[in-house]
């Protein structure tokens, strides 16, 4: 249908032209190409990057790929087609005709009637190599080049479907998507993960600060989210966020993509985990219905076993444990942890993890935490002995935290003598809300089951490591 609809949109362009010599080829994406409905002869033109190519006697079989989609198009060429520079990984147009292919093992062809190498690649020391099953570590070490690799090709493309999905699934429930400001003044967490920005060499100011103050790359967009539920009673953003933790682990990056939202008006944690839960299964079903190749792709050769495991996942209702069960239930653990558990500790990943297999391996929010391991914006739940606070997070298999969230402190007395804008801000029309955070990298690990979060965003930044 799509194919049908660029052919007609190219024709329509050409017809405009003024005086039209012949009819040029309609260009195509690979994705459109193959999505054809009975193919009859069309001219068209492909461009792309050969993924493989057979010569025969007098046959010429090309792969070409363009990222539009996981399956690449097959071209057929007359063997004087044929040429040295007609490589693995060369970029090349193609035009032809597409037809019906004769195989079964796919839908239509393309039988070329010209075929023009563009860049040529000396496939020897490309180190991307034909027909070679790379690990994901070796890939790493290519940020220029993994993007061709099919496994990469698709983790991408999901993460752009993923993307939109996450974007109408908010869009869809009513929540205004606000821009946070990367630049900011502020360390809304408070835990001194910051970097700090200031001008390069030849524009600094003398002893000044461009901004006056202390500027810093955010580390969260809550505070400015709260500012805008002030007006909007469902706000949420998506960018890139920054946190200079020096860590090495596979789950943290110094930059990272988080989805939050803000909700006025609410004033339980089970409203907030309600949001939580819909966004993680309508975003995941969405993505396995727009690229179901790409996600079999993952399941099938980085994951074996994680089909089973999200299903498992998205038909069973998240559970729900307070902190103090959680420490309980570990302190029950016939398991040894290097940290040992205990009331007023943070969880540490081997205690989420062990946590998320006590539950049968289905994501489980831990909410009610000690105050003290909580940022100061927390809502005081006013208990005791055990000072806790209305914080959520949500662990889920094979990754731990993926969501942290909770009620924020709305009540003016209780926050005083800290920020002075977020204290204008209870002093003015306050209103009980709450929101959360989801790492979108952690939120790919989990449905695809990638073991690193490095292999899940295009170019990873972490201690040590910022290539180009
Ligand atoms: O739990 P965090 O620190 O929560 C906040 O920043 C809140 N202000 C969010 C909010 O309520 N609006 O971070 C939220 C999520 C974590 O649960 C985790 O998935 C992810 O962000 N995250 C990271 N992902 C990759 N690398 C890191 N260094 C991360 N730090 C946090
Ligand atoms: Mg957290």
């Amino acid at each position: 249908m799509l194919g049908v609809r660029c052919l007609l949109r190219s024709v329509r362009f050409c017809s405009s032209a003024p005086f039209p010599k012949h009819k040029p080829s309609a260009k195509l994406s690979v994705r459109d190409a193959l999505g054809t409905q009975n193919a009859s002869g069309e001219r068209i033109k492909v461009q792309g990057w050969i993924r493989s190519v057979r010569s025969q006697k007098e046959v010429l079989f090309l792969h070409v790929n363009d990222g539009s989609s996981l399956e690449s198009l097959q071209v057929v060429a007359d063997s004087g087609l044929d040429s040295r520079e007609l490589t693995f990984g060369s970029s090349v147009e193609v035009q032809g005709q597409l037809i019906k292919s004769p195989s079964k093992r796919q839908n239509v062809e393309l039988k070329a009637e010209k075929i023009k190498v563009i860049g040529n690649c000396d496939a020897k020391n490309f180190p991307i190599k034909y027909k070679e099953r790379h690990p994901l570590e070796y890939l790493r070490q290519y940020p220029h080049f993994r993007c061709r690799t099919n496994v990469l090709g698709s983790i991408l493309r999901i993460r752009s479907e993923a993307t939109a999905a996450i974007h109408s699934f908010f869009k869809d429930s009513g929540f205004v998507h606000i821009h946070t400001p990367v630049i900011t003044s502020n360390d809304s967490e408070g835990a001194g993960e910051l970097f700090q920005l200031e001008p390069s060499g030849k524009l600094k100011l003398s002893e000044e600060n461009f901004f006056n103050v202390p500027a810093f790359l955010t580390v969260s967009g809550q505070l400015h989210l709260e500012v805008m539920s002030g007006a909007f009673t469902q706000v949420f953003a998506f960018g890139p966020t920054f946190r200079a933790e020096n860590s090495q682990s596979r789950r943290h990056l110094a930059e990272f993509y988080m989805i939050e939202a803000e909700i006025s008006f609410v004033d339980s944690l089970q409203d907030l985990m309600q949001v939580i839960e819909e966004l993680f299964k309508a975003t995941t079903m969405m993505v396995l219905s727009k690229c179901p190749e790409d996600v079999e792709l993952c399941h099938k050769f980085i994951a074996p076993g994680q089909k089973d495991r999200l299903e498992h996942m998205l038909k069973n209702n998240f559970l729900i444990i307070s902190y103090t069960e959680a420490v309980e239930i570990l302190k029950q653990a016939s398991q040894n942890f290097t940290f040992t558990p205990e009331w007023g500790a943070d969880l540490q990943t081997e205690h989420e993890k062990y946590l998320v297999k006590h539950c049968g391996n289905i994501p489980v929010f831990v909410i009610n935490y000690p105050l003290a391991l909580k940022p100061f914006y927390m809502r005081d739940n006013e208990d005791g002995p055990q000072h806790t606070v209305a914080a959520v997070d949500l662990l889920v298999p094979g990754v731990g935290e993926l969501f942290g969230g909770g009620l924020r402190e709305e009540r003016y007395h209780f926050l005083e003598e800290r920020l002075a804008r977020y204290l204008d801000l209870r002093r003015f029309g306050s209103v009980p809300h709450g929101g959360f955070g989801m790492g979108f990298e952690r939120y790919l690990q989990c449905i695809l089951g990638v073991d690193n979060i490095k292999d899940v965003i295009p170019f990873p930044r972490f201690p040590h490591s910022c290539v180009l």
